[in-house]
């Protein structure tokens, strides 16, 4: 059985969409699995910690010396790392801010970005210079925006830092069968909204049964 990791990290509760995007993939997961193994990981309404030099210390420290202070230090980021290793399929809901992600979730992308963990230096090549660590996962991107004409050859796709540093940063860390759904245009009244809610609603469903076959 394939072990799901769900992180939300709107900093909305009840009227976040992005959480309603992870919700629908939860309940058609589970709809076909019986025994579906999911965790979840809240980042939205919770302090990440933000990396001090304290952190980038232990860190770049060989784990052998690390000092009982050092361990505890990255304890966080350990676990945060551990659940992404054991997970075959990660769930990310993450809302639009300010043309990119919330703080809350980058403060965690710094947390997960570890050197001998996440990903290696591969100095030999200037052109591919990192190695990624985490193997053989698929990454559903569920991505909620106030505005539309973010998507590819757009009128706003210029501005959307939030899919594309996604996909960089986990890529880099080693999952490359990423799929990005987003709900777009909550600004443009109900009509709207409700169309791109229903038909994202059903890209999750399809994309699960697809990825499924
Ligand atoms: C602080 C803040 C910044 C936002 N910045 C943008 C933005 O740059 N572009 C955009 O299209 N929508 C922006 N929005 C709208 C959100 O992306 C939209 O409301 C989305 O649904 C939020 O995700 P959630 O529903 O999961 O909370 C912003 C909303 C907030 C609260």
């Amino acid at each position: 059985m394939k072990k799901v990791l769900v992180i939300n990290s709107s900093a909305r509760s009840l009227k976040s969409q992005s959480r309603k995007l992870t919700e629908v993939f939860i309940n058609h997961w589970k709809n076909i699995h019986n025994d579906a193994v999911i965790n979840t990981r809240e980042l939205g309404n919770t302090d990440v910690p933000h990396i001090n030099e304290d952190w980038i210390t232990a860190a770049f420290t060989p784990e052998t010396t690390r000092s009982v202070a050092q361990m505890e230090t990255l304890k966080l980021s350990d676990a945060y790392i551990t659940e992404l290793h054991e997970a075959d399929v990660i769930v990310l809901g993450s809302p639009m801010y300010n043309w990119s992600i919330p703080s809350a979730l980058k403060a965690y992308i710094d947390q997960i970005v570890r050197v001998n963990e996440t990903f290696t230096f591969n100095r030999a090549d200037v052109q591919n210079p990192y190695t990624g660590l985490l193997e053989n996962k698929t990454l559903f991107l569920l991505l909620s925006r106030g505005e539309p004409g973010y998507e590819k050859g757009d009128y706003n796709e210029h501005m959307d830092f939030q899919s594309t540093y996604l996909k960089t940063v986990f890529n880099i860390i080693g999952i490359s069968n990423i799929h990005v759904i987003t709900v777009s245009g909550l600004s443009y009244g109900p009509e709207k909204l409700k169309r791109s809610i229903d038909t994202s609603h059903q890209d999750i469903r399809n994309l699960i049964e697809r990825e499924l076959a």
